[in-house]
């Protein structure tokens, strides 16, 4: 039976921020959810989160994650203390198969297959303790991990407490380990807070493990950057460029085109098909879809959007939860709002605003327009400056436009309205009726001229 226990009590200080630090994000999501995912890959019993600084804003922000159970470590006396403050949520821990596993909620990029590792080495020896460990060139301020003659480990020693000899060794202490639970509980009973710091040390229990004979294994990363800690916003930065460059790199290995790869940023998931070209500066949120062949141009925003094959998304372009049919044009500066559902080969030009509206195939709206909760039918245009008044002030009305109708310029849709099949509106209309099919409607005065007018002159 699995454990997780995440510490997230700390303060943060570094942040100068009033939101706690595990809430801060990374490629759009709080730090901990990332951690979070991790952990639920790995499919535990229990997961419990100790919180201290913040508590109640980091419990509201999770209050519907009912696999969650957490703990208040008041005040944060320690690593220690902190898995201490857990130990009443642990399941398990009477079969010495039941297993720990510590976590920090500041180390954001931690993946499920280096925690998987981890605890395939905790479980290659009965009993075992298994501790996450790096080799770095500057270890300064993280716990060493010491070894005997023989080469297994001995204990691990802050940076504060250490000698100028132990400061020497590269072999850090990631934080992150799992310990069977039964000993877990064991060794915390046990420790002290007589250390440079004050504090209860998680990484005591190491030197306690190898007195009581159990054997103390250390794993290593996927990649030395998964251990990576935030403390303040230059690392937050840091972790950002990192996440986002290995997304970027995992695009360019699926076969997408990123014009620049240190220039994309996704703060979702994005699926691809094939030959998709992906321009520079855009960002990606929630759940996108491109499919076969999609390009989309510079500094576009997508997010929760299907796009299908072919589609070419020109630059400044803002879509949100938008599905776009095949080979359609969509942009420059066009902005669809959630509930738009282009079909294929539609065209949606600069500065047209769509929501929560239809546009069946080869419907265009070129220019300047903004159409809202219509039913646009096929091979409808829609004229430069067309503005579908679809609010009252109070309530929300449908503009209908049937099949090859042609809606001329500077024109205002008063809705509910409909405008029959291959009916034409003369530009400026002001449509309150509905408009016969096949015929042409206008409301715009008929022009005249004033014979013999002249232009005032100046007064001498
Ligand atoms: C800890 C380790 C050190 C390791 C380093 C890696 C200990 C004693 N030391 O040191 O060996 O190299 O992490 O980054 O464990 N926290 C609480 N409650 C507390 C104290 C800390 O929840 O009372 C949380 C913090 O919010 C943070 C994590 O535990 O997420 C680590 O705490 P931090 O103070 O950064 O530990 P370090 O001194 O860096
Ligand atoms: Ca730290």
């Amino acid at each position: 039976m699995l454990n997780i226990v995440i510490l997230a009590a700390g303060m943060g200080k570094r942040m100068k921020s009033d939101l706690p630090k595990v809430l801060h994000g990374l490629a759009g999501r709080p730090m901990l959810t990332h951690v979070l995912g991790a952990a639920r890959a790995l499919d535990p019993a229990r997961i419990v989160l100790v919180v201290g600084h913040g508590a109640e804003t980091v419990k509201r922000h999770y209050e519907r994650d009912t696999d969650l159970s957490f703990v208040l470590q008041q005040p944060q006396l320690g690593t220690g203390h902190a898995v201490q403050q857990a130990v009443p949520e642990l399941a398990g821990g009477e079969t010495g198969d039941d297993v720990t596993l510590v976590l920090y909620g500041d180390v954001p990029l931690v993946g499920s297959a280096t925690l998987r590792r981890l605890l395939d080495t905790q479980a290659s020896q009965p009993g075992a303790v298994a501790v996450l460990t790096v080799e770095l060139a500057d270890a300064t301020g993280y716990g060493r991990i010491v070894r005997n003659a023989s080469g297994s480990i001995d204990r691990v020693v802050e940076h504060k407490d250490a000698s100028a000899e132990e400061l020497a060794i590269r072999e850090v202490n990631t934080g992150i380990l799992a310990v069977p639970t039964a000993a877990l509980k064991r060794w915390l009973g046990a420790l002290k807070n007589d250390n440079a710091q004050g504090e209860y040390y998680l990484t005591d229990i190491i030197a306690m493990a190898v007195a009581d004979g159990a054997p103390v294994l250390a794993a290593a990363p996927d990649h030395e950057w998964e251990t990576l800690g935030v403390n303040s916003r230059v690392q937050q930065a840091e972790l950002e460029r990192i996440y986002q460059r290995t997304q970027a790199e995992r695009q360019l290995e699926a076969g997408v085109t990123l014009a620049d790869p240190s220039r994309f940023d996704l703060r979702g998931t994005l699926t691809c098909g094939r030959d998709v070209f992906i321009d520079v500066g855009c960002v990606f949120e929630g759940t996108v879809e491109l499919a076969d062949g999609v390009a989309v141009g510079p500094h576009c925003v997508l997010r929760d959007v299907r796009i299908g094959a072919g589609t070419r998304v020109a630059a400044f372009s803002h879509l949100d939860g938008a599905s776009v049919g095949a080979d359609a044009r969509i942009g420059p500066y066009a902005r669809l709002r959630p509930g738009t559902e282009l079909a294929d080969q539609t065209h949606v030009g600069n500065f047209v605003e769509i929501k929560n509206s239809s546009f069946d195939t080869g419907s265009k709206a070129n220019h300047l327009s903004y159409v809202g909760d219509a039913t646009v039918g096929a091979r409808v245009n829609i004229g430069a400056g067309t503005i579908t008044c679809n609010y009252d002030g109070v309530n929300k009305a449908r503009t209908v436009i049937e099949d090859d109708a042609f809606i001329g310029s500077d024109t205002q849709l008063v809705a509910p309205v409909t405008v029959g099949k291959g009916a034409t509106l003369g530009a400026g209309t002001t449509l309150t009726k509905d408009a016969p099919a096949g015929q042409l409607t206008l409301s715009r005065t008929r022009q005249s001229t004033v014979p013999g007018w002249q232009r005032p002159t100046k007064n001498k």
